[in-house]
This record gives C-alpha cells, sequence and structure tokens, in this order.
C-alpha cells in the first residue's frame, strides 16, 4: 500500500481530544497564528504546517455535518460514500493533502481512512467502507488518542446538542473498533503511536511532539523548536 510522506493522521473516539491537540501543535510550530488565520502555516519556524479536518468543510463536508447532527436524514451506505468523496477531493483537489505533501509541508489530518472503517463500519458493515477507502494513500504517522469514553462524554458535555455517534454504547464500540483495525496500519508501514489522551492536555501535546520530531521530515528543517 502506498504511503504519502509527510502526511499525519489524528484518530480517536468523540471527546478524544483530537482538535485540541492540532490546535495545540498549530500554536507550537506557529505561534505567529491565530486561529483566524487560514489553516495553512506560517513559516516563522522554518517549517510549514497544514493542519485539516474530516469532514472538511466543503459542500460534501457540510451536508455530511448536517447528516452527523441528524437534520439530514440519508442512508447509512450513502454517508458511507459521502464520506468517500469528500476525502477524494481532501486529498487530490486543488491545495489538497497531497499537493501539500508533496511540496514539503507537514499535513496533519482531525481524522481520515481510519474514522470511515470504524464509524461506518458500525453502521453498514465492513464491506463497504473498506471498498471504498482501498484506494487512498495511508498517511506516514498515525495517532491513535485512546481515552475511555465515559470520560470522553463528560467532555462533550458543554457542547450544545449531540452528532449522531456521540453516545456511550457506540463509542465503546468505537474504541474496540480502533483497536481491532489499527494494528493493520502498523503492518502496512504506518508508524501507529498510542496516546494515553485521559492525561492533561499538556502531556498529550508533548508526547505528540516527541513522536513528531522523528520524522524525517524534520531532520530537513533542522529541529529548530
Ligand atoms: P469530530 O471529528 O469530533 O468533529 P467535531 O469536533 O466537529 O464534532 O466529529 C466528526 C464526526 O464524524 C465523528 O463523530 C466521526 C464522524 N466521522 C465518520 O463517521 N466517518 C468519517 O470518515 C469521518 C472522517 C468522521
Amino acid at each position: 500500500m502506498n504511503i504519502l510522506r509527510n502526511f499525519v493522521v489524528f484518530e480517536g473516539g468523540d471527546g478524544s481530544g483530537t482538535s485540541t491537540q492540532i490546535e495545540l501543535l498549530r500554536n507550537r510550530l506557529n505561534p505567529e497564528k491565530t486561529p483566524e488565520t487560514p489553516r495553512e502555516g506560517g513559516t516563522g519556524s522554518g517549517c510549514r504546517l497544514f493542519t485539516t479536518f474530516e469532514p472538511t468543510d466543503s459542500p460534501i463536508g457540510r451536508i455530511l455535518r448536517q447528516a452527523l447532527r441528524g437534520t439530514l436524514p440519508l442512508k447509512p451506505e450513502t454517508i458511507a460514500r459521502l464520506f468517500a468523496a469528500d476525502r477524494n477531493e481532501h486529498l487530490f483537489g486543488p491545495e489538497g493533502i497531497r499537493d501539500h505533501c508533496l511540496k514539503g509541508d507537514l499535513v496533519v489530518s482531525d481524522r481520515y481512512v481510519p474514522s470511515s472503517l470504524v464509524y461506518q463500519g458500525i453502521d453498514c458493515g465492513e464491506t463497504l467502507p473498506a471498498l471504498l477507502n482501498r484506494d487512498f494513500p495511508l498517511p506516514e504517522l498515525l495517532f491513535f488518542f485512546d481515552i475511555d469514553p465515559n470520560i470522553a462524554l463528560q467532555r462533550l458535555e458543554t457542547r450544545s446538542g449531540r452528532d449522531f455517534y456521540e453516545h456511550l454504547d457506540v463509542q465503546i464500540l468505537v474504541r474496540e473498533q480502533y483497536k481491532t483495525l489499527l494494528p493493520a496500519y502498523a503492518a502496512g508501514g504506518v508508524r501507529l503511536e498510542y496516546l494515553d489522551a485521559s492525561k492533561p492536555m499538556e502531556e498529550v501535546a508533548e508526547a505528540v511532539w516527541r513522536v513528531l520530531q522523528e520524522m524525517p521530515i524534520f531532520e530537513k528543517w533542522g529541529k529548530k523548536k
């Protein structure tokens, strides 16, 4: 399976803190950037970080968010296909993940193929998500933010409303499925790192940073930070 160099993915159940960690990483590598500025990082630290997420904010991603909110009823198979379509644009569209990786940026995505295998796998069985996602490249490095779903869901309580998957019984299954599926990535040549996401966010951020710095791309940047 082909690995896309410079591509890093954060995965975990809902409330596992992947978005927070991406924000902390942006602050570390591009401290001059504020949350309002574009997601593409600056060059202040000698590196270029491009952070992104799925579902994306494209029109397809917006349809998916409506489906996740429950405001647009769609068949699970339709949702699985839309996630794959959203991902295809995300990867191969102009200024997409592949373009950034090829020009030497570090790309970090909040969710990717494993989310589809896990979440849509639960909803429509493993065959369709596996088929829809089989040709996408693998990331170089994959972090799994592991956390007890009880704690994760408590963290989400301050948010208004619940997405489709944000329920304890589903999240218990999600965690099990990740643990079943992820070893295949390591076998396919991806560096797979499990993190204890119940730890304080600064500690988790340090753990992420220690691993990231071992990527070949940081050799090039001279480990400036
Ligand atoms: P999340 O990443 O937690 O974003 P937000 O913080 O905006 O809620 O939520 C995205 C949801 O989408 C999450 O419940 C997992 C789900 N999802 C899938 O079901 N399949 C996928 O392929 C992806 C990328 C996400």
